[in-house]
């Protein structure tokens, strides 16, 4: 199966200066690293997301790489135009360049109130517009502390079911255009990590559940995020339900990022 190592940028970096410089340390890193050569980039796919700001014009530095681009979010209003201040629709991500987003990560679901049904709707949005979808779900500290995490996990998987009630039609387009990133919300930004047996049996957990909705979802790719690193990448990738993983701090220095993306390619030879 191809692993993926997805670079979440966040509000990063400062200004379009520091992005360049970013993407300067990719590409060169990535043209020199013999472990990142073809063949090992057909095993990961590695891809990042910016800030909307400076989307199209990562895009634009990416388009002859085999690094892919995504949002972080998409509008819920409108998967095109319309009277919505301060979001952006999943057309305009698209023409962007952009050919993924992330949808219910953590600090949106926090910050911004999201719930099962406006990512319902983001979901049918992105992809009615050929965007996919790195769908992230995970538990809160207090939820893990009382064995909760499955119970939370089979909530946020709601959306996937609801999807498919409603939009029988695109269930073909799941298994290539649908990512799951579970993100246990106590671990991301604090280098506190689960153990790599726990994040195994919840991904089997999600596998199996996602196979119950639909034959065609038998499959799935399920990424781990959370304080992943150079140095606990390689523990992470070793285990066979483990897909790939979405990096939040250590996706700002090149090195680090394609260590994990190396530690992740080597590991589905
Ligand atoms: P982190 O963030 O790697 O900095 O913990 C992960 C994420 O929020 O996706």
């Amino acid at each position: 199966m191809q692993a993926w190592v997805i670079g979440n940028w966040k509000q990063n970096p400062a200004t379009s200066h520091d992005v360049n410089a970013l993407l300067d340390d990719l590409c060169a890193a990535i043209s020199t690293t013999k472990q990142m050569s073809h063949d090992n980039s057909a095993r990961c796919q590695i891809m990042v997301a910016p800030s909307f700001i400076h989307l199209a014009a990562v895009n634009g530095r990416l388009k002859d790489t085999s690094i892919l681009c995504a949002a972080q979010d998409i509008s819920g209003h409108s998967a095109s135009v319309g009277a919505y201040t301060g979001e952006c629709s999943a057309q305009q991500i698209v023409d962007a360049g952009a050919t993924w987003t992330i949808l219910g990560h953590s600090e949106r679901r926090q910050y911004h109130q999201e719930s099962n049904d406006s990512l319902l709707q983001k979901m049918i949005h992105a992809l009615s517009q050929d965007l996919g979808v790195v769908f992230c779900i995970g538990e809160s500290q207090a939820q893990y502390d009382t064995k909760q995490t499955l119970e939370v996990i089979d909530n946020q998987l709601a959306v996937i079911k609801e999807f498919i009630t409603q939009q029988p039609e695109l269930i073909e387009a799941l298994p290539t255009r649908l990512i799951i990133a579970y993100e246990p919300v106590w671990a991301i930004g604090t280098g506190k990590v689960p153990t790599v047996a726990e994040v195994s049996a919840t991904h089997k957990h999600i596998k199996r559940t996602l196979a119950g909705f639909a034959d065609s979802l038998s499959n799935m790719t399920v990424l781990y995020g959370g304080s992943v690193n150079a140095d606990n990448a390689n523990s992470f990738a070793a285990d066979p339900m483990i897909d790939g993983a979405l990096v939040g701090g250590a996706s700002l220095k090149a090195d680090s990022f394609l260590t994990i993306a190396t530690a992740f390619s080597q590991a589905s030879i």
